[in-house]
């Protein structure tokens, strides 16, 4: 793991959802600036497998077993990771899940799918992982969340509005830790290439290629578009940085 950027040694991050994907992206990036990384998942396996990767190119990682949508799971995680590696020092709330579908055709069994995950998992995560940073100035929390939660997803209501609260909550959250000197920031990234996406567009025929019309840059994202963006407010660089959402998208919301 050879980088030339070093804004993160010594630090000591968590990156939930980080068996595959976006996660797994932002894990990489965060170990090559030399953090310390938790992979955090549900998906055990992928988890081990990509703290295994880390491992294998130098970086000091570790694998945890994460449920978001529980608060106490995260409490256990947040233990862990301190045992593990250390004190945390970077939070990143990147673990989401979407299914597209007419918002009249859900039903609350998919509403609380949703929001279980994509909003409820970001609070239980600052729950019990920023009372262990107040004392670290400098710690940075990140959320992913994602332009359809600024311009509203066809077929994604539920979803664009979790991210939507993702928004509003990383601004709130931002002006409460401001005393601790700790930074909460947000990714929103536009189509980005990884399972999930692929799972989406696979099922609708012709849905990559519409979306892609009205991406300026014309290609889809990757996972390394948005760790870039993370790793920068989750260094010193952005520590005049906070509340704010910075889109990854191609320039398809502006
Ligand atoms: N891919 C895109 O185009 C896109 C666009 C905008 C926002 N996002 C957001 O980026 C983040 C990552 O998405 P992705 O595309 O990499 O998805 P992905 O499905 O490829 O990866 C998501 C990871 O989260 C994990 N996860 C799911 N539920 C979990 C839970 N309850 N607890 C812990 N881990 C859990 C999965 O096991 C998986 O490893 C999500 O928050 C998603 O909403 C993605």
């Amino acid at each position: 793991m050879a980088s030339e950027i070093t804004r993160l040694k010594g630090k000591v991050a968590v990156v939930t959802g980080a068996a595959q994907g976006i996660g797994r992206g932002i894990a990489m990036r965060l170990a090559e600036e030399g953090a310390k990384v938790a992979v955090a998942d549900i998906n055990e396996s992928g988890a081990a497998k990509t703290a295994a990767e880390l491992n294998a190119a130098g970086a000091a990682a570790c694998a945890i077993r994460l449920d978001v949508t529980s608060l106490k799971d995260a409490k256990a995680a947040a233990d862990a990771v301190e045992r593990q590696l250390g004190p945390v020092d970077i939070l990143v709330n990147n673990a989401g899940w979407d299914k597209v579908q007419h918002f009249l055709d859900t039903d609350e069994e998919l509403w609380n799918r949703l929001i279980d995950i994509n909003f409820r998992g970001v609070l239980n995560c600052v729950k019990a992982f920023a009372p262990r940073m107040l004392t670290r100035p400098g710690s940075k929390i990140i959320s992913i969340a994602s332009d359809a939660g600024r311009s509203g997803g066809v077929n994604d209501a539920v979803y664009s509005g979790c991210k939507g609260a993702v928004m509003s909550f990383t601004k709130a959250l931002a002006r409460e830790l401001a005393r601790y000197q700790i930074n909460v920031n947000a990714v929103a990234p536009g189509v980005i290439d990884t399972p999930l996406s692929q799972a989406i567009s696979g099922g609708i025929p012709g849905y990559m290629d519409r979306l892609m019309r009205v991406v300026p840059l014309r290609r889809k994202g990757l996972p390394e578009d948005i760790a870039a963006a993370v790793a920068y407010l989750a260094s010193p660089d952005a520590d005049y940085v906070t509340g704010q959402i910075i889109s990854v998208n191609g320039g398809m919301a502006m």
